[in-house]
């Protein structure tokens, strides 16, 4: 989610530095800092915002010295500000992090208790402190490190300064990216390739666990633990553009791709796997507070709409609470009947939509209780609401959302365990089984993801198709209105999604041999019903591309084209059928030729009415 950069050599750091924070500016951002180590001491720059403050701040104020590391930050734990801005330093060590330390409420207490005191509200923060102590007692840089990182639990990257050892950088990784590059005498780490990819392209990957120290000209690498490693380079030969998308083609497939990962981070620090039950940092409801509610009224637009409605599912289910959901514009313009029992839960990727913040404003004027489910930290939204739950997909770029859907259902179940826990509608071992389903979610989406190439090729047999229809029933059916949106929003392709048994109500007229059907039908608790939708379809002429679980010989045998996710479970299944839809609506558009990330007309934020 933020963006490192680190360099040693013989040159001037800051400018190497910015250049490449400056080259992962596609990821968007809050705040920056760097760092250099002139003479032997620490001279920290930070700003909030846009690069460019940073970029004023240096020229004002500028940086000398041959070694540093910078950062760009995207807000997890703690708001946007100076202050949270990276880099963190405690006594003599200086730290840049990306990723989320889970135990860091526990270590800071301990540090607090030893007489530390901590600035910032990031779970950096400790990082740093760690470093340092370990270094009080036993004055070495690199076995400090590696002392220090081993009582870490969670997800990191990290470039580590040491004032009393000013020839040293060291990074290490585990969870997030961390990439170095060999220069001529010089040496360069980052998180991404763009940052460094004007440099050198011999590159070395580091993987989970391991470490690399950089002294005297060499860069050595070993793991964490000490071991000594032998790292081949790789020679990357992308294009700054490619760079920028991992490789991908769009933003778009790079973001589908991400959501095993960013799943991982939405649970990261999430799970009490023991007590069947979740903690979410931000809620700031008490038990008592939960149980005050009788009525729970989600609202949001576009994509979150849709996992909204999944939302009334999960929590109707799990909770017994009644459940409505509205679109925000509409609910903005009623007269809706809210009140100090009532939780209002906004949803929203960028939590800046207009009429979804009108809407909050709207109950809370009504004496509504709110919380907000949202990707971007501390937003007009996050910041308005009572409590928050974080997404934590990190920047989504493209606009048709992917990942944030996927991670704003991980978060509406998440909540769901949290009420169910509170109120007591879910015991210790409906708990644990749910958060059992969820661990396995990031696996899954690997093992989905890996149709890729079929999907595209499903997608070129339907791409000149006038229409599609998407069915789905129950906790489905939302799924069936997404794939539909995502079609429509990339390709430009009329889709609509329909419940399937309300489809003889009326779409069941549009069926023909030129009708592409997408059915949504896992082997879940309406699986016979949507069987015998599909059979209708069929019996029309329809041409049924089929979204089941792995391995249903019956459904294959019956559609035109199959698609199986490995699940076949009921909620969480929401997720894998998710992203077949999302490919084929991808493949559609690339085949078709349409700007993918940025579809015309549309924008990825609604800031107006
Ligand atoms: C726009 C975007 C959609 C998004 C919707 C709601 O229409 O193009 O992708 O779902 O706004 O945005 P939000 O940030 O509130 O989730």
């Amino acid at each position: 989610m933020c963006g490192i950069v680190g360099y040693i050599g013989a040159q001037e750091a800051t400018p190497i530095i910015l250049d490449g924070l400056k080259r992962l500016e596609y990821r968007g951002y809050d705040s920056a800092g760097v760092c250099t180590l002139d003479a032997g001491r620490a001279k920290v720059r930070r700003s909030e915002g846009k690069l460019f403050n940073l970029e004023r701040l240096v020229a004002a104020q500028p940086l000398l010295g041959r070694i540093g590391i910078g950062h760009t930050r995207w807000a997890t734990h703690g708001r946007p500000s100076e202050i949270n801005a990276h880099p963190h330093q405690a006594g003599s060590v200086i730290v840049v992090h990306n990723g989320i330390i889970e135990n860091y409420l526990e270590l800071r207490e301990r540090l607090r208790g030893t007489g530390r005191e901590f600035l910032s509200e990031t779970d950096t923060e400790v990082i740093s402190h760690l470093i340092d102590e370990k270094y009080g007692a036993c004055g070495d840089f690199e076995r400090a490190t590696r002392q220090a990182l081993a009582e870490l639990r969670g997800a990191y990257a990290v470039c580590v300064l040491c004032e009393k050892e000013p020839g040293v950088l060291i990074a290490a990784k585990q969870g997030s990216p961390m990439v170095v590059g060999l220069g001529t005498g010089e040496f360069f780490v980052a998180s991404d390739i763009p940052a460094i990819l004007s440099h050198t392209r011999e590159m070395v990957f580091l993987d989970d666990g391991e470490m690399v120290v950089f002294r005297d000209g060499t860069p050595s690498f070993s793991r964490v633990s000490g071991e000594p490693l032998e790292k081949a380079s790789r020679h990357i030969d992308w294009s700054p553009l490619m760079a920028e998308k991992g490789g991908y083609k769009h933003f778009m497939l790079k973001e589908i791709f991400e959501q095993p990962r960013a799943v991982r981070d939405t649970i990261a620090g999430r799970l009490r796997e023991e007590q069947g039950d979740v903690y979410l940092e931000d809620l700031k409801l008490t038990d008592e507070e939960l149980r005050g509610i009788d009525r729970i009224c989600i609202i949001a637009c576009g994509t979150s709409w849709h996992a909204a409605l999944v939302g009334k599912f999960l929590l109707e289910e799990h909770c017994r609470l009644p459940v409505e959901v509205d679109i925000a514009s509409e609910f903005r313009y009623r007269n809706p009947v809210v009140n100090d029992r009532t939780l209002m839960v906004l949803i929203s990727q960028s939590g800046e939509t207009a009429d979804t913040l009108a809407a909050m404003r709207e109950g809370k004027a009504r004496g509504a209780r709110n919380i907000a489910i949202c990707n971007v930290v501390d937003s007009s939204i996050a910041r308005e609401a009572a409590g928050v739950v974080y997404t934590h997909a990190g920047p989504e770029i493209g606009v048709a959302s992917t990942k944030a859907f996927v991670t704003q259902l991980v978060a509406l179940y998440l909540f769901t365990i949290r009420l169910g826990r509170a109120l007591g509608t879910l015991d210790q071992a409906k708990g644990r089984a749910m958060i059992g389903e969820l661990v396995k979610i990031p696996a899954l989406l690997e093992k989905t993801l890996e149709m890729n190439d079929t999907v595209e090729k499903v997608a070129r047999r339907y791409m000149n198709a006038r229409d599609f229809l998407y069915l789905g029933r129950g906790v489905c059916y939302p799924i069936a209105l997404e794939g539909a949106l995502k079609l429509k929003e990339i390709s430009y392709i009329h889709a609509e999604g329909y419940p399937a048994g309300e489809m003889k109500h009326g779409p069941i007229a549009l069926i023909d041999e030129n009708m592409p059907v997408v059915v949504l039908v896992p082997k879940n608790s309406t699986y016979e019903k949507v069987l015998s939708n599909m059979e209708e379809v069929i019996a029309r002429g329809g041409r049924v591309i089929a979204i089941c679980s792995s391995g249903d010989d019956g459904v294959s045998q019956k559609a035109e084209e199959t698609l199986e996710v490995p699940s076949d479970g009921e909620e969480l299944a929401t997720i894998l059928l998710s992203v077949p839809l999302q490919l084929l609506a991808y493949h559609v558009a690339v085949l078709k030729g349409t700007d993918v990330d940025q579809p015309r007309n549309l924008a990825k934020s609604v800031t107006v009415e």
